[in-house]
């Protein structure tokens, strides 16, 4: 299927998280919140809406009947910054015939431009960074009176471990839990540990606590969620780089994150359970064995790999090189037979050769992954890589090879779906499709969507559908009954 770039767009956002509108109940005043980039801000819009329910906010899907409107940010390449600076301008507009309306920044770009935005003429009243929502409450009483607000305080130990997200804008199916914040990675491209700061682990208590509640109300999938999930490392608190220096006893009894899988799996044996992001350098084994050995652990890993080039992944501080990620590869793929596979890649890092390029081509024919998220490197003000290397790619030369890129990754999503049909799948049905009313959609285990006629079943439930044709994004087929 031929995929135009503003599908393409899209497609990426909604890795990065769409703008989503959340909608709640309460009384009082009203709150409006848009969330973009990446699941995580998603989730933390969630904690947002739960600390202002408590203040007596009722949230709203119309910024025009809102008192507080406020923006989750992304900054992870400049058009997600972009596009935030043009949602402003609109809410300015709309501010000029509502004078009391109060707009706020949120998330990464809260955290990176900080203050510098009650400069920019555009009139944002609050900004607060992703560690400071619970200030949000003495904030908004600062904001009495015209003052300006702004928090952008990072914390080592932040986790907002006990506070239960107001679940809102879903599909009632599917819910996010977060397990980690934060990343020490320091990939030389990467903004996130300069807006997010610390990696940071949640309390493996709280997060099986939330898993067993959501399965109550309703629930069937959680997506654990972390910047590098598979460093999750709880053992009482501490930073992982204090790890070495913990007691026997408390590294003896760590929760590494294959225990955490195994707890949440044993905790709901009927939830599916997913992740997201899978960091190559940090995944270890016995994370691969936890995802064989439950069957409601989904087979799928989403593992970027941003370049098939070790000079490349090096001048990246990526932590893996080519032979790693695909030796890593190879052990997925004998662990977890069939697993899904996604990757991130990047085109026109500084520096990159055509060779090099074609390496990254070279590793897809190799890996096969079912899709992608791919993107052309965009220069992060204070990274590493802004700091000391020259963004010596011509744009032309980026979005050349990114659309090669695209254009394999079209190719093997094509092969990958095709091989599908035949087969007769376990789907967990999350809604209805946006193209028919008459049809479902749902995911497979390898995170594929599939399509099919609704007849009588409904969002919530496992159904087992035989495949009878494919795109390079969907795969369509017949329902055959529940899963047992
Ligand atoms: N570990 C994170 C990665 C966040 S960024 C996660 O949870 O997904 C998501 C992706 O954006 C990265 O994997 C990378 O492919 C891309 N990206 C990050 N910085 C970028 C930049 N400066 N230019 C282009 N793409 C970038
Ligand atoms: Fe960014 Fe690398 Fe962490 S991509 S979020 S620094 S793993």
């Amino acid at each position: 299927m031929e995929q135009n770039s503003a599908e393409r767009e899209m497609l990426a956002e909604n890795r990065q998280g769409e703008a989503l509108v959340l909608e709640g109940s309460g009384t009082g005043k009203k709150l409006f919140v848009e969330s973009y980039g990446c699941q995580m801000n998603f989730s933390d819009s969630e904690i947002v809406a739960s600390i202002l329910q408590k203040e007596g906010y009722e949230t709203t899907t119309n910024a025009e009947e809102a008192d507080l409107v406020l923006l989750n940010t992304c900054s992870i390449r400049e058009k997600a910054e972009q596009t935030v600076r043009n949602r402003l301008d609109q809410l300015n507009t709309l501010k000029q015939t509502k004078p009391e309306l109060k707009i706020g920044v949120l998330g990464c770009m809260a955290e990176r431009v900080k203050e510098k935005f009650f400069e920019e003429e555009k009139l944002v009243d609050l900004v607060v960074g992703p560690d400071a929502y619970r200030d949000l409450p003495n904030l908004l009483e600062e904001l009495d009176g015209g003052r300006k607000a702004v928090n952008v305080i990072l914390s080592k130990e932040e986790t907002y471990h006990d506070i239960e997200p107001v679940r809102l804008g879903g599909n009632g199916v599917t819910a996010f839990v977060s397990i980690t914040r934060g990343c020490d990675n320091m990939c030389t491209f990467c903004v996130v540990p300069f807006t997010r700061g610390r990696e940071r682990s949640r309390n493996p208590q709280t997060i099986v606590e939330e898993c067993t509640q959501l399965w109550k109300v309703g629930y069937k999938e959680v997506t654990l969620l972390g910047q590098n999930v598979d460093s999750y490392l709880w053992y009482g608190g501490g930073l992982k780089k204090d790890f070495s220096k913990a007691s026997p006893m408390a590294q003896a009894t760590a929760v590494h994150f294959a225990d955490l899988l195994h707890m949440v799996a044993e905790a709901v044996p009927q939830m599916r359970i997913r992740f997201s992001t899978s960091n190559p350098q940090d995944m270890k084994d016995e994370v691969l064995h936890a995802i064989a050995a439950h069957k409601n652990i989904c087979k799928y890993i989403h593992l970027p790999v941003q370049s098939g080039s070790s000079r490349i992944l090096k001048e990246m501080n990526r932590g893996h090189n080519r032979e790693e990620y695909l030796a890593l590869i190879d052990r997925i793929k004998t662990i977890i037979p069939g697993c899904g596979i996604s990757h991130d890649l990047i085109t026109g890092f500084p520096t990159e050769t055509e060779d090099e390029h074609a390496e990254t081509l070279s590793l897809m024919d190799y890996v096969k992954y079912d899709f992608g998220y791919m993107f052309f490197y965009s220069e992060r003000p204070n990274t590493y890589a802004a700091r000391k290397m020259e963004d010596n790619i011509p744009l032309e030369v980026k979005k050349r090879r990114l659309n090669e890129i695209i254009q394999k990754q079209q190719v093997h999503s094509a092969e990958k779906n095709a091989a599908y049909v035949g087969q007769t799948l376990e789907v967990l049905v999350e809604g209805r499709s946006k193209r028919s009313a008459d049809d479902l959609y749902g995911r497979s285990t390898y995170n594929t969507v599939v399509v099919f006629p609704k007849e009588n079943y409904q969002p919530g439930e496992m159904v087992m559908v035989e495949i009878e044709r494919s795109t390079a994004a969907t795969l369509i087929g017949k329902a055959k009954g529940y899963a047992s």
